[in-house]
């Protein structure tokens, strides 16, 4: 089972780095729409903007970047759009794949992988197995994701193993339902971002942001620069984490 606390609660003068970082990034379209440009144009720049913060994540030391690239409920976009959409999230992974390699990123792709044809599954399972050894940044990319998917897709496999007396009913707890999740290896995000304006988590990882620090912003996802992440991570940084323990409680350890 993952500890409670993948955080560490470090004394009060370290800088408080998040080891994971999980973003929806919203406001593509109406960045273009401000613009007068088609909404691709929008999506176009989200990716330069996903290049930034990657190299950003890679050089500050943070340990995981989950990003929502296109949600369970995104197909119900425009075809055009989603078509689009998918073809810009599969050339850039093309294009920038090597480069990841070289700076030492591990990618991974989270989501229900059914729905893609086996070209793109080749290329999802080429891009994993190229950069599984790399140390630096996990790069976690969610495509045709949702958090209530993952959590049933555990809930399923839980309930196969029971069925086949694998498992007794009452072995079935925290720890063996998020050993069937998505990022099971991974902490839990420490942080999570939405762009945007709107104020809402979306259906992303429900689980999994228990106890996240929730950051909203009004900043477009293609404005959403290095000056703009640096905020959100020094208002993390000056957060009091408590896990459901008291102030005082917090401080005490911190002191220890
Ligand atoms: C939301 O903006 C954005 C998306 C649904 C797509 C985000 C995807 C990318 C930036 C590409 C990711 C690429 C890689 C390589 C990970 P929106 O269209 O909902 O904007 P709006 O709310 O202003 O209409």
């Amino acid at each position: 089972m993952k500890p409670v606390i993948q955080d560490p609660i470090k004394s009060s003068t370290e800088y408080r780095l998040p080891r994971h970082v999980a973003i929806i990034m919203d406001g593509n379209g109406r960045w273009a729409q401000r613009r007068h440009l088609p909404r691709f144009a929008g999506h176009r720049a989200g990716v330069a903007k996903v290049r930034e913060l990657v190299e950003t994540c890679a050089e500050s030391g943070i340990e995981v970047l989950t990003l929502f690239a296109f949600s369970s409920e995104n197909w119900r976009r425009p075809v055009q759009e989603v078509s689009l959409l998918m073809d810009l999230l599969w050339t850039s992974l093309k294009k920038e794949i090597r480069k990841l390699h070289k700076n030492n990123i591990r990618v991974r792709f989270i989501g229900d992988r059914h729905a893609f044809a086996s070209r793109i599954t080749d290329h999802i399972d080429a891009a994993e197995a190229l950069t599984a050894e790399n140390t630096g940044l996990t790069l976690v990319v969610a495509v045709n994701y949702g958090g209530r998917w993952d959590i049933l897709q555990s809930v399923r496999s839980l309930a196969c193993a029971v069925s086949t007396g694998e498992l007794d009913p009452e072995q079935v707890d925290v720890a063996e339902i998020e050993s069937r999740l998505s990022l099971h290896d991974l902490p839990d995000p420490d942080l999570f971002i939405r762009t945007g304006g709107e104020r809402r988590i979306s259906n992303f990882l429900l689980w999994q942001l228990a106890y996240s620090e929730l950051y909203f912003t009004d900043t477009l996802w293609p404005d959403f620069d290095q000056k703009a992440f640096r905020t959100a991570l020094d208002d993390f940084a000056g957060r009091q984490r408590r896990f459901g323990m008291t102030g005082d409680q917090v401080e005490t350890l911190r002191n220890a």
